[in-house]
């Protein structure tokens, strides 16, 4: 599953103190909004409830799974007035497991969310809030979409057992299967549920476009057929092959990533002459199927995992190059020894966004055009903003890709370009 936040401890008045309400009781409510983690929100005698597996504008009857100072969590049990976009969810374990906050919600409605999730954060920003945010991409599959799963393995009575555990109670959830996976991935988890004795956690990588496997940890089960502790697999993107060692970042849904490395190409609309920095570039994805349009292309990422598959990946492309070291060093040093002009700047950060050196030095090489891939809105609308604010550049494109169906999150790429300049490059 995609790595969750942790929510930052409370430390504010309690404000559920004074409800009647303890874990496993149940209680009618009516919803009224949704929040950013994708659950409904009510009030119960001015105490705050947030509650999985519901809807705005429903009616429940809700169980209450832990109680916080600042909240109550709780889970519906039974809907009694339904919104019209519910549907009925297709895996056994729904709110039983956290992993999935939308499967009771269509597909077309999880799609408004998210694209609404996007604009709420870009309306925070004064600079910003004039774009109105693209319609979100969807994906061609909304079930066995991801390449990774990463599962807990379950102690004393579940020892051995391979599973989930609930984000709110903290129980473990043994499970014979999960329907956002790749097939393989589940076959796989057939056959080593229950054997894992000895061991905490459990991740399987699979190539959607290969048969190339990884399962870590290492481990000796003999007469099964599974092949553990492999350093590397392979996936395939847009006919283009990559190595990908146990320690480097892939994105989860390669079908998706395929339509990203797509969208990022109409909205940059290359004339085959442009210098690009491919910032936070991981195995070198968007730099391998970029490079065939522009005239160079530099990736820059931390991982050193990453920057050697990098390399292997790009074999015989001779207008690629690779730096391993911190996207924030690296292009402070580019500024400070006149690395040459910059046309595009493509960041792809983790979760957290840009360091604040980044937007910065970005300003300071005036790339002709920014890119930004994120996959958390707030961190992406902070950082866009500081691209913005003082006029250095203008957002001009917000569009969100649904790379995690089923779930409240949520990628978008965003195109800014250097003011004065127009989308396709010439000065206005
Ligand atoms: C969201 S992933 C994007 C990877 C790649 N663009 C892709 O699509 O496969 C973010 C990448 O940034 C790298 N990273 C994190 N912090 C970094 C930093 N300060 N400088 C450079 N790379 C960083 C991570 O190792 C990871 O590979």
């Amino acid at each position: 599953m995609a790595k969750r936040k942790r929510r930052l401890r409370y430390s504010g008045p309690d404000l559920t103190g004074h409800v009647e309400l303890n874990p496993g009781d149940k209680f009618e409510i009516s919803l009224v909004g949704i929040n950013d983690a994708g659950e409904s929100t009510a009030e119960i005698d001015g105490a705050p409830v947030e509650i999985t597996g519901g809807l705005p504008g429903e009616v429940v009857i809700a169980e209450v799974q832990k109680r916080f100072p600042e909240r109550i969590a709780a889970r519906v049990v039974q809907v009694l007035e339904p919104a019209p976009e519910r549907v009925e969810p297709e895996c056994r374990y729904f709110l039983a497991c956290s992993g999935c906050q939308w499967q009771h919600v269509s597909y077309g409605h999880q799609l408004e969310l998210k694209r609404d999730r996007v604009q709420r954060e870009i309306d925070k920003y004064k600079c910003l809030s004039p774009v109105k945010v693209d319609r979100t991409v969807e994906s061609a599959k909304r079930l066995e979409y991801r390449n990774h799963g990463r599962f807990t393995i379950g102690k004393r009575d579940s020892a051995g057992q391979v599973g989930y555990v609930n984000a709110v109670t903290r129980q473990f959830l043994r499970i014979e299967e999960c329907l956002l996976m790749d097939k393989s991935i589940n076959e796989t988890l057939g056959l080593v549920q229950d054997r894992m004795h000895g061991q905490t956690q459990m991740s399987i990588r699979v190539g959607s476009n290969t048969d190339s496997m990884l399962v870590q940890p290492r481990m000796n089960m003999p007469g099964l057929g599974v092949v553990t502790g492999e350093q590397h697999y392979e996936e395939e993107v847009r006919g283009s092959r990559f190595r990908v060692a146990a320690s480097s970042f892939f994105q989860v849904n390669t079908g998706q990533l395929s339509r990203a490395v797509d969208e990022v190409r109409e909205l940059l609309e290359l004339s085959g002459d442009e210098v690009v920095i491919d910032a936070y570039c991981g195995v070198g994805v968007f730099a391998v199927l970029i490079a065939p349009y522009v005239e160079r292309v530099i990736g820059i990422e931390e991982s050193a995992s990453a920057i050697e598959d990098a390399k292997l990946n790009s074999r015989g492309i001779s207008n690629v190059e690779f730096v391993e070291g911190k996207t924030e060093d690296a292009l402070s040093e580019w500024r400070n020894t006149g690395g040459g002009d910059i046309d595009v700047v493509l960041l792809d950060p983790p979760r957290v966004g840009c360091h604040p050196d980044v937007p910065e030095s970005v300003k300071q090489l005036r790339p002709r055009k920014v890119l930004m891939v994120s996959c958390e809105p707030a961190a992406m609308a902070r950082d866009l903003n500081l691209l913005c604010a003082d006029g250095t550049y203008k957002l001009e494109i917000v569009r969100p890709i649904d790379m995690f169906p089923q779930t409240r999150h949520v990628e978008a790429i965003s195109l800014l370009t250097l003011e004065g300049q127009t989308v396709d490059g010439s000065g206005r």
